[in-house]
């Protein structure tokens, strides 16, 4: 089996951070969401990937490499557009050739891995079989229905009277048959190759479609406060451990991650938490949930429930950040001229909440 991984795309419910970079590298736990995904399918035993890129590559080939690093090859494919998932698949087509694969959204972070999915569909004759999880309104996202015999029968995007609560999470495994699928699909009204018509077109086809139905979390990162939840989650499941210096008038409760060269001192971290490598903590206190990047200096300052991204700063906030998403070489800090201003150097699309 092969794997793929698709990491183009415009993110714009991310913007500004997808101004300058690709969402698929933001952090969580201090771990590019795409470099979990692409461990999920190394230690799903596949170790041949292909990576789809758009207008970030560069930035996603320097980050990944040739995938050594995991023990693993990386191949690349580049999309011209973001012309949709199932488009995405069809320009794949030289790499897949005839074989089964797993097809994997970049921005998306699962539970436990996918070792279990892989081996099913692996030992099976399905030409499909699409990860399903129950949600509470199914509303918001393409649900599956199925068949009295367990089959999908049927997928609809966002259904306004939703007949099931079984939702796509962004795993889909196919064999070459999508090829006929893909090319047979006409582009959706947002102007897209949709994956969910392409596989209503291997239903309609005869094909054998089966779901998975995947019982742990799953978020889907597109979004601020999805990529905050990620952030969450894979934190609760992080062991502590201390590699970096952690002076005598810190407390650290919980768990606490201190990567190598990070100094925290004078402060306080409330687990679970993490500080990446050379970042520096300085009378300050960082809450629950909260990931700070490396090359990072918290001082006199409380951070909770956030994410903070390389080489920035935030120093002498007098309330605490909370629900937040800091990109990298931000500064925010108190500013000390008179009069007493907001003084403000903000990109395109941002958000500032202020007391
Ligand atoms: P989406 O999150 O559905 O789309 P997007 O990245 O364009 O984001 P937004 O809706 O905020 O504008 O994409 C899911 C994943 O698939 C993501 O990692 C990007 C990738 N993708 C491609 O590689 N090619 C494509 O044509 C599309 C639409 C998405």
């Amino acid at each position: 089996m092969k794997g793929l991984v698709l990491s183009g795309g415009k993110g714009t419910r991310l913007r500004p951070i997808t101004y300058t970079s690709a969402k698929q590298l933001v952090p969580v736990g201090n771990k590019p969401v795409l470099f979990r995904v692409i461990e999920a399918i190394r230690d799903a035993g596949i170790g041949d990937i292909g990576i789809v890129i758009g207008d970030t590559g560069d930035e996603i080939r320097a980050a990944v490499g040739n995938g050594r690093r995991w023990g693993v090859q990386i191949t690349y494919i580049e999309q011209d557009a973001p012309l949709g998932l199932a488009h995405a698949v069809k320009i794949s087509h030289d790499f897949i050739g005839d074989d089964r694969f797993v097809m994997f959204l970049g921005d998306n972070c699962i539970q436990g891995g996918i070792s279990p999915l892989i081996q099913q569909f692996g030992h099976s004759d399905f030409n499909a079989q699409v990860v399903l999880k129950q949600v509470a309104d199914p509303r918001s996202f393409g649900v599956a229905e199925l068949d009295e015999n367990g089959r999908i029968e049927r997928l609809v995007e966002k259904p306004r009277d939703p007949q099931s609560d079984l939702a796509l999470v962004g795993v889909y495994m196919f064999d070459h048959h999508i090829f006929e699928a893909v090319h047979s699909i006409t582009p959706s009204l947002r102007g897209e190759l949709e994956i969910t018509d392409a596989i209503q077109w291997l239903i309609t086809s005869g094909y054998q479609v089966f779901p998975y139905i995947h019982d742990g979390w799953w978020i889907d990162t597109g979004k601020k406060d999805d990529m905050l939840e990620a952030n969450r989650l894979v934190l609760e499941e992080m062991q502590p451990v201390v590699h970096g210096y952690v002076d005598r008038d810190s407390n650290l409760i919980g768990k606490v991650i201190v990567e190598a060269g990070a100094e925290i001192i004078n402060s306080t971290i409330r687990g679970p938490a993490i500080i990446g490598e050379q970042t520096r903590i300085l009378n300050a206190y960082v809450g629950p949930f909260t990931s700070i990047y490396h090359h990072c200096l918290i001082e006199d300052s409380e951070v909770e429930h956030s994410i903070v991204l390389e080489h920035s700063t935030i120093r002498g906030m007098p309330a605490r950040i909370e629900d937040s998403l800091i990109g990298r070489n931000v500064t925010v800090t108190r500013s000390p001229l008179k009069p007493k201003a907001y003084r403000l150097l903000i990109g395109d699309n941002s958000t500032v909440g202020v007391l």
